[in-house]
C-alpha cells in the first residue's frame, strides 16, 4: 500500500492529518478535478489501508516515466494528448537522496545483531547499540525506537509483537488503545508500570502496522534476547501469537499455547514464562478477556507463592 504513498526515503519526513495530506494532495495536483468530498473518500480509503502517514515534503508519482525511459507512444486507445492534465506527471520531481537500505544476507545481519547485542553489558547500551543498529529497515520508515516502559527491576517482564501508531508517535510500547486495556488488565492483579517492564519485539513500528517480516523479526530477536537477559525478571509474560513464537518457540496456535508455564533460558538463568491473548486481540474479541483473566491470575499467583517475605523491621 505504501507504494501509491509519497513513500520513497525516510527523510525529511512530515507527518500531518487528514486535512494536511489534502492540502498537500491538492498542491501536488493530484486528482484537482475531483470533488473534496471524493478526495476525503479516497484518504479515508487510504487510513483504512493503513496507509497514515506521508513520509516526504513532496509525493512522488511512481507512475511517472523515468527520465531515461523513451516518450510513450500513443496507442488509439489511449492517446497521450487525451491524458486529463491532472493525472499527468508533475513536470519534474525533485529526487530525495535515499540513505542506503540494508541488504545484507538475513544470517549475516542476524550474526551482526547477535555481537552488537552481545557486547551490551547494561540495558542502557543495550538501547544506544539498538539506535545504532542499521541492520533493520523498520528504523528507516518509524519515527523513533521503542525500547521500553516500566521498570526494569520489576519481578515480570511482557514482551509485545511491534509498537503501533501511539507507540511510534510517544516512543514507548503499549500506550495505545491495547496498552491501556494492559494497564487495566494488570492492575486488576495489583500491578502496574512501576512494578513490570515492558517492551516488543520488534522496536519500530512497521509502516501501516503490518506484520514484521521474518527478515525483520531476525534481525531484532538478539537485542530483545538480551534485554530479558539484562532485565532479568522472574517472569516473562508473551503477549500475543507472534511474541510467543519468537520467545518461547511456540508453532501451536496461541489459544491452545495460552495459560501454561514454561521454562525460558535467558543465557543467565532459568525462569518462567507464559504466553497470553494480546490486548489487540482482546479488543475485537472481548469474551475472551475471560481466558486472559485466567492468566493474568495464574501470573498473581506464581508472584505470591514466590514473594520474598518482608523485612521485619529490628528494633
Ligand atoms: N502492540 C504491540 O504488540 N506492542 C505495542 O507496543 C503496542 C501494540
Amino acid at each position: 500500500m505504501q507504494g501509491h504513498d509519497a513513500v520513497c526515503a525516510p527523510a525529511p519526513r512530515v507527518e500531518y492529518g487528514a486535512r494536511g495530506v489534502l492540502r498537500k494532495v491538492r498542491k501536488a495536483r493530484i486528482l484537482t478535478t475531483a470533488t473534496d468530498g471524493a478526495l476525503r473518500d479516497l484518504l479515508a480509503w487510504y487510513t483504512a489501508m493503513g496507509v497514515d502517514m506521508a513520509l516526504e515534503e513532496t509525493p512522488v508519482n511512481r507512475l511517472a516515466p523515468s527520465p531515461s525511459a523513451p516518450p510513450p507512444v500513443p496507442s488509439p486507445e489511449r492517446p497521450a494528448e487525451r491524458l486529463p492534465s491532472a493525472l499527468a506527471p508533475p513536470p519534474t520531481l525533485p529526487r530525495v537522496a535515499v540513505p542506503p537500505a540494508v541488504a545484507a544476507p538475513a544470517a549475516e545481519i542476524e550474526r551482526a545483531a547477535r555481537s552488537v547485542a552481545a557486547s551490551a553489558t547494561t540495558l542502557d547500551e543495550l538501547r544506544t547499540a539498538l539506535a545504532a543498529f542499521e541492520g533493520c529497515n523498520l528504523r528507516l520508515t518509524a519515527t523513533q525506537l521503542v525500547f521500553a516502559d516500566g521498570n526494569p527491576e520489576g519481578r515480570v517482564m511482557l514482551v509485545g509483537e511491534a509498537p503501533g501508531r501511539d507507540e511510534d508517535i510517544q516512543g514507548l510500547p503499549f500506550v495505545g488503545r491495547s496498552g491501556q486495556l494492559l494497564d487495566r488488565m494488570l492492575q486488576a492483579i495489583g500491578l502496574d508500570r512501576t512494578a513490570v517492564y515492558i517492551a516488543n519485539v520488534v522496536p519500530w513500528r512497521p509502516p501501516g502496522n503490518r506484520t514484521p517480516t521474518p527478515q525483520e523479526t531476525a534481525a531484532c530477536r538478539p537485542f530483545i534476547q538480551r534485554q530479558i537477559a539484562l532485565a532479568d525478571p522472574d517472569f516473562l509474560i508473551c503477549l500475543g501469537g507472534p511474541a510467543a513464537a519468537e520467545l518461547m518457540a511456540n508453532r501451536e496456535g496461541i489459544l491452545k499455547f495460552r495459560g501454561r508455564w514454561h521454562e525460558y533460558d535467558t543465557g543467565v538463568r532459568k525462569i518462567r514464562a507464559m504466553a497470553t491473548l494480546h490486548p489487540a486481540y482482546l479488543l475485537r474479541q472481548p469474551l475472551q478477556k475471560r481466558l486472559a483473566w485466567r492468566d493474568f491470575l495464574a501470573l498473581k499467583a506464581a508472584l505470591d507463592e514466590t514473594a520474598q517475605p518482608a523485612a521485619t523491621a529490628l528494633h
